[in-house]
C-alpha cells in the first residue's frame, strides 16, 4: 500500500508575528549565540527552552579541538534542563545562530542527531515541543513537534 508523510507548520515573514511569550524567546536564542564557543566553525548557535514552569534556559555549541567531542547547541540546552531541571518538561525550543562576518537571514533547523535527542525528550514527557527557527532577521519558521522533523524516529519502545 502506497502511504504519505506530511505535516504543517507555519512560516512568519517577521518575528513580530509570533506571541510576545514567544519573541521573548526567540530573543534568548539570538542572545545565545553570544555564549557559544565556535573557534573552529565561526558558526554560533543559540538556543533557548521554556520549561512548563515558565523559566527560560540556554544553550549554546560547544566546540572540541577533537571536531567530533563538538556539540550542538540543542542538546547542550536539552542535556542542561535534562540534568537541571528532571521534572520539568519544554514547551517551546527557539534556535538562531551567527556565523562570522555573514547574514543569518534564514532560519536553520536541527541536525539528524539533534532531531533525535529532540524526539527523545518529548518522549520522555509525554509533551509535544513547539521549535521556532530563525536567523538574526527574517523569516520564522514555527513547528508544532519535534516528531515531525524525524518522520519514523526510533522512539525506544521496542526496547521495554
Ligand atoms: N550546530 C548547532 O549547534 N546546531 C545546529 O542546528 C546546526 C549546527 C553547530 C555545530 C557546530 O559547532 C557548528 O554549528 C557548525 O556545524
Amino acid at each position: 500500500m502506497h502511504q504519505k508523510f506530511e505535516f504543517e507548520y507555519d512560516l512568519l515573514e517577521h518575528m513580530e508575528q509570533l506571541s510576545n511569550e514567544d519573541q521573548a524567546l526567540l530573543e534568548a536564542a539570538k542572545n545565545a549565540t553570544k555564549t557559544a564557543y565556535a573557534p573552529y566553525s565561526n558558526f554560533y548557535v543559540g538556543a533557548a527552552a521554556r520549561l512548563s514552569s515558565g523559566q527560560i534556559v540556554i544553550g549554546s555549541n560547544q566546540e572540541s579541538a577533537s571536531f567530533p567531542v563538538g556539540i550542538c547547541a540543542e542538546r547542550t540546552l536539552l542535556n542542561s534542563v535534562g540534568s537541571q531541571f528532571p521534572e520539568l518538561s519544554i514547551t517551546t525550543m527557539a534556535i538562531s545562530y551567527q556565523p562570522l562576518g555573514k547574514d543569518s537571514v534564514e532560519p536553520i533547523s536541527p541536525c539528524g542527531m539533534c532531531r533525535q535527542s529532540l524526539l527523545d525528550y518529548e518522549n520522555r514527557y509525554g509533551a509535544h515541543i513547539k521549535i521556532i527557527l530563525s536567523g538574526m532577521s527574517g523569516k520564522v519558521m514555527v513547528i508544532n513537534s519535534a516528531a515531525n522533523l524525524l518522520p519514523f524516529g526510533f522512539d525506544g519502545s521496542i526496547l521495554k
